[in-house]
């Protein structure tokens, strides 16, 4: 079992297999058309087409907003800034586009300080990234707060990275904060709640001046053809996320009950998975994969101490999880 990346662990919807299966030797010989899925994406946001671009997993919007917003070294080596623990892809994008990643380590509670993050901004800095939910915590941070920072960062991007925001049900996309916010840029993916992770697309969402360098930075086809077709397909199925998503839910309760029963700390968490402190997260790790269920070990993360990360996805899994995990931690007491 796959608890370990935060993935539908339901896979996509079968509208989605259906509309795959359909494709045929036409579609894998040219280039891919994005009108249907750019529409469809656009109606989901209630956003115009030209405020959002396709991208290869957000992964891709991570990079790009990254190389936009680093490109000019001509003063100085250019600066991300972020919090810890981290999302590891900004950093990693930021350094190979030869900027330089700066962090503001979370509180014990990993609740996100605006003031600590405005202290941390110098006149390096270019872009900001935020996750909302947070990742690893599952801790969202209050729309409000984004819109202030978005603000008094500028004229640095602004990047919320809404990996999870399908789970919070909470989103800085609505025309009234872009319109606002012409630093911002929402990053999303279809790989956590739409089940598409194979597939790979995510979108980036502003202000069409404020995606332009973004824009330029994506290859013109680098989402293919069978994630393009899928997209509308997936988007269009709501039955199927809204199912998921309350899979995930319950699924979320279930695992922090039984953190709590077995005195394990967690975070309340809005996204699909829970973080919790035991008291060794590799032997957890290694006791839980001898029961086949894959978690991941974040103790490495400042301020993660001997923590483990589980995929809150279908019931049925996280009934199996819980009991290879009670199994666990109880035989090493
Ligand atoms: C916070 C966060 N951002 C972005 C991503 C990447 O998403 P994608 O699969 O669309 O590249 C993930 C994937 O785990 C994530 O956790």
């Amino acid at each position: 079992m796959r608890l370990h990346l935060n993935e539908n662990t339901a896979g996509c919807s079968p509208a989605v297999l259906e509309t795959l299966l359909r494709l045929g030797r036409s579609d894998a010989g040219f280039y891919p058309d994005y009108d249907k899925a750019q529409q469809a994406v656009a109606n989901l946001f209630g956003v115009p087409v030209d405020h959002l671009v396709l991208t290869n997993g957000m992964d891709e919007g991570i990079l790009a907003a990254a190389a936009a917003a680093c490109r000019d070294h001509s003063r100085s080596v250019p600066e991300a800034l972020g919090v810890t623990p981290p999302f590891d892809e900004y950093e990693i994008c930021t350094t190979a586009v030869g900027g330089s990643m700066v962090t503001v380590q979370l509180d014990d509670e990993f609740e996100l300080s605006a003031d600590d993050i405005l202290a941390a901004v110098t006149p390096r800095t270019r872009v900001v990234f935020v996750t909302n939910p947070h990742n690893p915590s599952g801790r969202s941070v209050p729309l409000e707060t984004l819109r202030g920072l978005a603000k008094d960062v500028a004229p640095a991007l602004f990047f919320v990275d809404e990996a999870y925001a399908d789970f919070s049900g909470e989103t800085l996309i609505d025309p009234a904060t872009l319109a606002a916010l012409p630093n911002l840029v929402v990053g999303r993916t279809f790989s956590k709640a739409y089940g598409l992770a194979g597939l790979r697309v995510g979108a980036l969402v502003a202000l069409p001046a404020t995606l332009a360098p973004l824009r330029r930075v994506v290859p013109p086809y680098s989402v293919n053809a069978w994630a393009a077709a899928a997209l509308p397909a997936a988007i269009e199925d709501r039955a199927y996320r809204d199912w998921y998503l309350e899979q995930a839910a319950a699924s979320r309760t279930l695992l922090t009950e039984a953190c709590t029963r077995l005195g394990l700390k967690t975070w309340p968490s809005a996204a699909n998975f829970i973080l919790a402190r035991v008291d060794s997260a590799a032997a957890v790790v290694e006791g839980m994969a001898a029961r086949g269920v894959r978690i991941r070990d974040r103790s490495a993360d400042p301020g993660c101490g001997q923590c483990i990360r589980i995929t809150a996805g279908l019931v049925e899994d996280t009934r199996r999880a819980i009991a290879a995990l009670e199994e666990v931690v109880c035989a090493a007491r």
